[in-house]
C-alpha cells in the first residue's frame, strides 16, 4: 500500500536526513537513553491505554479492511512508538509498530530531515513528520529484506502504523539480545551480527546507526535485526561514524561474552571495502 509521503522518497536513499551533530543524534536515537525512561512510558500507557483517535481509527480500518483480525496486546511501550502484538485472518501473528503523534518526538526527527536535499518538501505538519520517519523504518526494512537479512519482513506501511513480520513463538515475542543470560555458541552469533553489518553496508547499503543488543531480538537462537528508522545510506556524510559506533557496540557486547575479539579495524575496513 501506498501513502502520499511516500512518493516523495521513493529515490531517496535516505542518505541525508540527520543535520544534526552525532551528539544530538546519540542523544536522540541510543535505546541506551530511551531505556531509563521505559518505566516511565510503559507506566503511562498503561494507564492512558489508548491512542489518539486519528490512529484509532486507522486501527479500525486496518482491522476492517483485512490487514488485521485483532489487535491482543502490547509487546513495548516506548518514548517514541508502541509495539503490538495482532494477528491477521489467517491467524498469523503480525506486529504493529505504532509511532507516537507527539510534537517533541516530531521536533527532534525534523531535525534529522531538515537540510536534505532529497526530503523536498519537509511537512510542518507533526503528524505528517511523524508518518514520514514511519515510511523511512518500512522502507529500510524493505531495502534490508530484499536482499535477504535477517529483519522482519515488512508487511504494510499506512501513516503512523507500521505492520512487519513478528518476530516469537506464538504469543511470547523474542527476547532482545541483551536480556539473554548466556547465548550458545556466541562465536556464531558474533560471526553472524558481523556478517549482518557487513552485507547491510555491501548489499542493501545503509548504516544501521542504532546497532546493540537492545535493537537484536534472538529468534530460534538466531539474531534478527530491528529498529532501523534511523537507518542511513552509505553516501550519508556521517555513515561511517556511525558503522564505527555500530562495530564499537557489537564488539563491546561481545567482548563482555568473553570470546577472543578480531581487531574491530580491520573489520571495519572489510566492511567498507566494497
Ligand atoms: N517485529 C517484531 N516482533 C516482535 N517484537 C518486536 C518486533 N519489533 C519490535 N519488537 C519489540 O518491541 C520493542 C521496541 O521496538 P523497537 O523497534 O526497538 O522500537 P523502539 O526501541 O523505538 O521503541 C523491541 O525491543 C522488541 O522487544
Ligand atoms: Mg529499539
Amino acid at each position: 500500500m501506498k501513502d502520499d509521503t511516500e512518493e516523495e522518497f521513493d529515490e531517496d536513499d535516505l542518505g541525508n536526513e540527520y543535520d544534526g551533530d552525532i551528539d544530538d543524534l546519540e542523544k536522540r536515537t541510543l535505546d541506551s537513553n530511551r531505556i531509563r525512561n521505559i518505566d516511565q512510558s510503559k507506566k503511562k500507557a498503561v494507564i492512558e491505554s489508548v491512542l489518539d483517535e486519528r490512529t484509532h481509527e486507522l486501527l479500525g480500518k486496518l482491522l476492517v479492511n483485512g490487514a488485521l483480525d485483532h489487535i491482543t496486546g502490547i509487546i513495548s511501550a516506548g518514548k517514541e512508538a508502541n509495539v503490538y502484538l495482532a494477528y491477521d485472518h489467517n491467524h498469523k501473528e503480525v506486529a504493529v509498530k505504532i509511532y507516537k503523534i507527539d510534537s517533541n518526538t516530531s521536533k527532534w526527527m525534523r531535525n534529522y530531515i531538515i537540510g536534505d536535499p532529497r526530503f523536498k518538501k519537509i511537512p510542518h505538519n507533526i503528524s505528517k513528520v511523524i508518518f514520514l520517519w514511519a515510511s523511512k523504518e518500512y522502507k529500510n526494512l524493505k531495502r534490508a529484506y530484499r536482499v535477504g537479512l535477517a529483519v522482519p519482513e515488512p508487511i504494510l506501511i499506512k501513516n503512523n502504523v507500521l505492520l512487519m513480520e513478528y518476530i516469537g513463538f506464538e504469543s511470547i515475542p523474542a527476547p532482545k539480545l541483551k536480556d539473554i543470560k548466556n547465548p550458545k555458541d556466541v562465536n556464531v552469533l558474533f560471526d553472524e551480527i558481523l556478517k549482518f553489518i557487513k552485507d547491510l553496508y555491501q548489499n542493501a547499503r545503509l548504516v544501521h546507526g542504532d546497532l546493540s543488543e537492545f535493537n537484536i531480538l534472538y529468534h530460534n537462537q538466531k539474531p534478527v535485526i530491528i529498529d532501523i528508522s534511523q537507518a542511513v545510506d552509505i553516501q550519508h556524510p556521517k555513515a561511517e561514524i556511525y558503522l564505527v559506533r555500530d562495530i564499537k557496540n557489537i564488539f563491546n557486547y561481545f567482548s563482555k561474552q568473553g570470546i577472543d575479539l578480531p581487531d574491530p579495524k580491520s573489520f571495519y575496513y572489510e566492511v567498507i571495502d566494497i
